[in-house]
């Protein structure tokens, strides 16, 4: 072991304090299902959608707390929430104890979410080369100190998103660490950093997370069904999920895992007309909070995802890419239900 990294285990147990360190981890266990930070798609306004059709709590997109602290404008912006989008956390990613506790004491003060959370999954070599991300679980006991360093600096429970491990699955006793150092909470994407987004999630690692630590644990990964929610959750005994991609075009997903969860009959899928109702209402709160121009360039890559199995999809699609104002969205919607009724039922 280096010798500066024996200094940081030292500090850190030092720092210990497990009663009043571990902030309200009984709020994450009403998280039964929650949305899954993804940068460039999980913004204000389709976290709100999100959350009004079932998502019990929702996270910001990555902040980088090295930018943030060197003045970044877009930073803070990112950080903005409403209050629909509650219990909302702000996401952080950054490899410096202290860059850390900047961001966090920067984001309660100036935001007020309901927790912090520290981004070490990413596996984007551009965050991991800095040592942030997923890289962080290759260091636990600078992992330790960045969370002790979080936990210090804000009133609100900080928690952790991570992944399998690195190169080899090691969630476990990295979140041991996680929780000793006041973590309230894990969200555990079940892939290695090695494996990227290939399948399968291993539902195993999720397993031996909930069964290493007291504080609660979601499970994240390759969630598309209700189906999916409930059998992660009977193999893993998580007390809940985070749901990424899935719910892309497809937030009425939140409402058929909640329904499952809940041993309620689960709802159809949306009919079009709700589809693209959700799609504008979402495309209108974009356009609110960013200015038509930058919402409507953003929106293309959303709106694609909402045209996915329609009849004559492809066309639209094409057209998504074009997509300026919120009458050219309403125009593809038009033209969406328009195909439907030249085809039939989709
Ligand atoms: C486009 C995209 C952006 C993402 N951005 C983030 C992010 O900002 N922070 C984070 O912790 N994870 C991020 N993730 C990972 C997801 O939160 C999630 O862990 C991963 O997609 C696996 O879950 P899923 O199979 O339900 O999508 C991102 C994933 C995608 C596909």
């Amino acid at each position: 072991m280096a010798s500066n990294q024996r200094f940081r285990s030292i500090r850190v147990c030092y720092n210990f304090d497990m009663s009043s360190r571990n902030k309200n981890p009984d709020m994450f266990r009403n998280f039964r299902v929650m949305l899954a930070p993804m940068a460039g798609f999980s913004d204000s306004s389709f976290r709100a959608v999100c959350r009004s059709l079932g998502a019990d709590a929702t996270v910001s997109e990555m902040i980088s707390v090295k930018a943030l602290r060197l003045g970044d404008k877009k930073s803070p912006l990112l950080m903005k929430f409403t209050e629909a989008e509650r219990p909302f956390g702000i996401q952080l990613f950054g490899a410096d104890p202290d860059d850390i506790a900047y961001g966090a004491g920067y984001a309660e003060k100036n935001f007020s979410p309901d927790f912090i959370d520290i981004n070490m999954g990413c596996p984007a070599p551009k965050i991991t080369g800095s040592g942030a991300g997923s890289k962080l679980m290759t260091d636990p006991v600078l992992s330790g100190e960045i969370v002790a360093a979080a936990v210090s600096a804000v009133s609100v429970p900080v928690t952790c998103k991570i992944r399998a491990g690195y190169h080899e699955t090691s969630a476990d006793s990295f979140s041991v660490i996680l929780e000793q150092n006041g973590a309230s909470c894990i969200f555990v994407h079940g892939r290695t950093r090695d494996r990227m987004y290939s399948p399968p999630v291993d539902l195993d690692i999720i397993k031996k997370v909930k069964e290493a630590v007291s504080i609660p644990v979601l499970g994240n990964g390759d969630i598309t069904s209700a189906q999916d929610a409930v059998q992660m959750i009977s193999k893993t005994s998580c007390d809940g999920v985070m749901v990424g991609r899935g719910c892309l075009g497809d937030p009425f997903l939140f409402g058929r895992i909640k329904a499952a969860l809940n041993g309620l009959p689960v709802p159809d899928e949306p009919s079009l007309e709700e589809k693209m109702d959700t799609l504008i209402r979402q495309a209108r709160a974009a356009v609110e909070e960013k200015g038509e121009s930058l919402a409507m360039r953003e929106m293309r890559k959303q709106a694609v995802y909402y045209f996915r199995g329609i009849n004559g999809a492809a066309a639209l699609r094409a057209d998504c890419v074009k997509l300026e104002t919120l009458d050219d969205l309403a125009y593809l919607c038009k033209r969406a239900l328009a195909l439907r009724s030249f085809y039939g039922k989709t």
